[in-house]
């Protein structure tokens, strides 16, 4: 078997979706389109595939990393003109090269790895994918000869009315000997549209007496090309079910499918329930035995096992095991709950810690705060953090009580097991296991001297 490199052309504009956005950094399921055809293509190859770009070239490279190989088109003069500027890179380099389209994210790599197998067991210089649909979604039409053999393909705009009718397609996967292709390639002629069409190669093989090999695509959906939005709408759909599929058969609860959205970023652990309208997005790891939502959004966060996350938000926070939260909590960034912590509703944190097994009950904003374990942030309770110019921190010792109402202006901290009382604005520290309370709150004595 010769060396094969793979070519993925992903330099046109995407004009039918109408967006500033490149076309193949439009996200599916949470990633974006261009990640699914680099997955499927690392399947048959090792070596790096080169990626040919011009359009958003660079929010491109800055979105797929250093993966790939780059190439530039730098005027998109199409499909043909576009692998040719892969030449100079791989010239001499391989055998045999597979070319892609970036806009295919449902093809599975078991199809790319038969194409290549097909290829490897012919000799002619073009081994290509060919499916039957219904719909033909623009796609390039395949012409055949009476015996059946492949003659050319003719595109959607340059197709007569009974070429139209023809309903084998070009999903655009094709294989060739190197060789041939880049001797070819500089020779295609200029299509009406003023391309260059890849597409032609077909025609040229075939009239110089070469063969060209077609594989059918079992699955016609896989071959779905994304040139609109009602196609992008078409392959998320795809694609979502394909993931809460996934989870299920990995022992994952959806109550309801058809309202639950899981990024093909998230995992969700065994045993664990989501309920219907919950969103699982981005970064996002779930353990095990968890009951999540019902309406719910999990953004980039970490949740434990045996955790309840009811009807509320959790954007790039971590949850430890044994965690309740909501109904109507808002977790933000750096939020960090650990083992048995109770937050109920209304509540918000952000950028703190709360220690094994504290409570806070009802409507209260901690924000910048350390909070030791076991202590309980009393009704209302707010950690005054901004003065208007910079962020302060609160720290609440191990055992600490706050009592409802309490503004803690910071930076300002309350000692172990002290406890602080209703209505209090705390604006100095409070020592451990001391009584504070009153606006300013003042220390009024002793924990252990009171209440004997
Ligand atoms: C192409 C095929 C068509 C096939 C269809 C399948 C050609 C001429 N036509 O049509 O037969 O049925 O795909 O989806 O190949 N690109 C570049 N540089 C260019 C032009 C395009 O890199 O100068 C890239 C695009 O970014 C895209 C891919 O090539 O990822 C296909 O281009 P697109 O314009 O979508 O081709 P179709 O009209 O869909
Ligand atoms: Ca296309």
């Amino acid at each position: 078997m010769g060396k094969l490199a793979v070519v993925v052309l992903a330099a046109g504009q995407g004009t039918r979706m109408r967006s500033s956005l490149p076309k193949v950094l439009h996200s599916i399921a949470g990633r974006p389109m261009i990640e699914y055809i680099l997955d499927a293509v690392a399947q048959v190859t090792e070596d790096r595939p080169v990626l040919v770009i011009g359009h958003g070239a660079d929010l491109i490279r800055q979105t797929v990393g250093d993966t790939v190989t780059y190439v530039l088109q730098e005027e998109q003069l199409g499909t043909g003109h576009a692998v040719l500027q892969a030449r100079d890179r791989l010239q001499g380099g391989a055998d045999d090269v597979l070319v892609l389209y970036g806009d295919m994210p449902l093809l599975s790599p078991l199809t790319v790895q038969s194409l290549v197998q097909a290829h490897h067991g012919h000799a002619g210089p073009i081994t290509m994918l060919t499916c039957v649909h219904e719909e033909p979604m623009g796609f390039g039409r395949i012409l055949r000869d009476e015996h059946g053999r492949i003659l050319t393909i003719v595109e959607e705009r340059q197709a007569t009315p009974q070429q139209l009718a023809i309903r084998e397609l070009n999903p655009g996967v094709y294989c060739f000997r190197a060789v041939w292709l880049w001797e070819h390639l500089p020779r295609l002629p200029l299509s009406p549209k003023g391309e260059y069409y890849l597409t032609d190669l077909v025609h040229m093989a075939v009239a110089e007496g070469l063969a060209v090999e077609t594989i059918l695509v079992k699955d016609p959906l896989e071959t779905l090309g994304v040139n609109d939005r009602m196609h992008l709408a078409r392959v998320e759909g795809v694609v979502r079910q394909r993931v809460r599929e996934e989870l299920m058969r990995a022992g994952v609860t959806i109550i309801d499918p058809s309202s639950t959205y899981v990024d093909a970023t998230a995992t969700v652990g065994q045993d664990t329930v989501l309920f219907p309208n919950t969103h699982l997005q981005g970064r996002t790891c779930v353990g095990r035995n968890n009951l999540i939502g019902p309406n719910t959004i999990v953004r980039d966060s970490t949740i434990g096992d045996e955790c309840r996350v009811e009807a509320s938000v959790v954007e790039g926070a971590v949850l430890e095991d044994q965690v309740s939260v909501g109904p109507f909590a808002h977790l933000r960034k750096g939020a960090h709950l650990a083992q048995g912590v109770h937050m109920g509703n209304f509540g918000e944190v952000k950028n703190s810690y709360l220690g094994p097994g504290a409570k806070m009950g009802h409507f209260s904003y901690v924000g910048d705060a350390v909070i030791g374990a076991d202590a309980n942030i009393g009704a209302g309770t707010v950690t005054c953090n901004y003065d208007g110019v910079r962020k302060h921190a609160t720290v609440i010792d191990e055992g600490a009580f706050i009592g409802s109402g309490t503004m803690l202006v910071a930076p300002v901290k309350v000692g172990s097991r002290a406890v602080v009382g209703a209505g209090s604005v705390v604006t100095h520290d409070v020592p451990a296991d001391s009584v504070a309370y009153g606006v300013p709150a003042r220390v009024k004595g002793k924990k252990a001297s009171q209440g004997s």
